[in-house]
C-alpha cells in the first residue's frame, strides 16, 4: 500500500504560530472550563484502568482550541498523536493505511473530520467500533474480504461543522464537547501567560485590551498579541500598553468588539440590502458570498452571542446593538 505524507491544513504560518504557545498539560489549558473538568475524569478513568481514552469530538467555531485540546489528550495519556484532516485523506487505502500503522494507545487526530468522504468514513465505522477494517483483496466472483485487525486507538476529531457530521460517524464517538468562545477575563490571563512565553512586557490593561478585541478566540489572541508587539517594538519602547494595543488594534482593523470583515460585511448585510427587516440565513449568505452553512456555524455564534443578531421565527435582524456598533441609521 503506497505511504502518502498526510498532514493537517493547519501545519504550515498557523501551526508555527500557535505551536509554542500551546498548552501541554490540562493544568496549564485556561478557559473550556466544561470540557477540562469532563476530560480529566475520562483521563484518568481510562489510564487507571489501563485503556485507551474513547473517541472524543470537539466542535465550535475555528480557533478554540480542538486541535490544542488533542494534543493535551495525548500528553496527558502518555500516547503519541498522528495528525491528519478530512480534505487530506482522499482514498479508502488512504485511511487503511493511516489506521495500519498506529500503535496501541496512540491517538488519531482528524481535523476537519466533516471533509472525509464517504469512502473514506465508512473505513472508519468499524475501525471505531470494532479496531479492524475489512479490506476487499480481488475483483467480481474472486473478490475475499478480509478483516485486518487495528491496535486499540483513540479518534479524536475536530469540525467547525457539526452539522456536516453524519448520523453514523457522530454516534460513534463516545465522548462530544462543544467548545465555547472564551470570555475576556480567561483571554487576558491566555494574552499574559503567552506575553511571558515570547518575552514581551505587557501592561494588564494592553492585556485587557487585546482581550476584548480577540472574538472570544485564542487564536486570533496570540495572533494580535505578536502584531501589536511589532508595533511596541518598532514604535514604542517594546512595552505593550493600552495605547499601543489600541494604536495597532485600529491600524489592523480589528474593531472594538474585535468583529472582522467578514462580520461586518454579515451585519451590513441584513442592515442595508434587506432595509433590517427578518432576512432568511440563505439570502445573508448569498450576499456575502459565503456558503449557509458557514455563515451558520463559524461567523454567527459570536454574533449571537454577543448580541448584534437576533434569530426569529421569522429570520435573522441585526440587533440596535449592531446598528450603533457600526454607526448605520435605522431605516425601519
Ligand atoms: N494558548 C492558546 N490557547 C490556550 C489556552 N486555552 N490556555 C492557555 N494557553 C493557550
Amino acid at each position: 500500500m503506497a505511504r502518502r505524507m498526510i498532514t493537517t491544513e493547519l501545519t504550515e504560518e498557523d501551526e508555527k504560530i500557535e505551536g509554542s504557545l500551546r498548552p501541554q498539560l490540562l493544568k496549564d489549558y485556561i478557559g473550556q472550563q466544561k470540557a477540562k473538568k469532563n476530560l480529566k475524569v475520562y483521563i484518568e478513568a481510562a489510564k487507571g484502568r489501563g485503556e485507551a481514552l474513547d473517541h472524543v469530538l470537539f466542535f465550535g467555531p475555528p480557533g478554540l482550541g480542538k486541535t490544542t485540546l488533542a494534543g493535551v489528550i495525548a500528553n496527558e495519556m502518555g500516547v503519541r498523536m498522528r495528525t491528519t484532516s478530512g480534505p487530506a485523506i482522499e482514498k479508502p487505502g488512504d485511511m487503511a493505511s493511516i489506521l495500519n500503522n498506529l500503535q496501541e494507545g496512540d491517538i488519531l487526530f482528524i481535523d476537519e473530520i466533516h471533509r472525509l468522504n464517504r469512502q473514506v468514513e465508512e473505513i472508519l465505522y468499524p475501525a471505531m467500533e470494532d479496531f479492524a477494517i475489512d479490506i476487499v483483496i480481488g475483483k467480481g466472483a474472486a473478490a475475499k474480504s478480509l478483516r485486518l485487525e487495528l491496535p486499540k486507538f483513540t479518534l479524536v476529531g475536530a469540525t467547525t461543522r457539526a452539522g456536516m457530521l453524519t448520523a453514523p460517524l457522530r454516534d460513534r464517538f463516545g465522548v462530544v464537547n462543544r467548545l465555547e468562545f472564551y470570555t475576556v477575563e480567561e483571554l487576558e490571563q491566555i494574552i499574559l501567560r503567552s506575553a511571558q512565553v515570547l518575552g514581551v512586557t505587557i501592561e494588564p490593561e494592553g492585556a485587557q485590551e487585546l482581550a476584548r478585541r480577540s472574538r472570544g478566540t485564542p487564536r486570533l489572541a496570540n495572533r494580535l498579541l505578536k502584531r501589536v508587539r511589532d508595533f511596541a517594538q518598532v514604535k514604542y519602547d517594546g512595552k505593550i500598553t493600552k495605547q499601543v494595543a489600541d494604536f495597532a488594534l485600529d491600524l489592523l482593523e480589528v474593531d472594538r468588539l474585535g468583529l472582522d470583515h467578514i462580520d461586518r460585511e454579515i451585519l451590513l448585510a441584513m442592515m442595508d440590502k434587506f432595509g433590517g427587516r427578518p432576512v432568511g440565513l440563505e439570502a445573508v449568505a448569498a450576499t456575502i458570498g459565503e456558503d449557509a452553512g458557514t455563515v451558520e456555524e463559524v461567523y454567527e455564534p459570536y454574533l449571537v452571542q454577543n448580541g448584534l443578531i437576533v434569530r426569529t421565527p421569522r429570520g435573522r435582524m441585526a440587533t440596535d446593538l449592531a446598528y450603533t456598533h457600526l454607526g448605520v441609521k435605522k431605516s425601519v
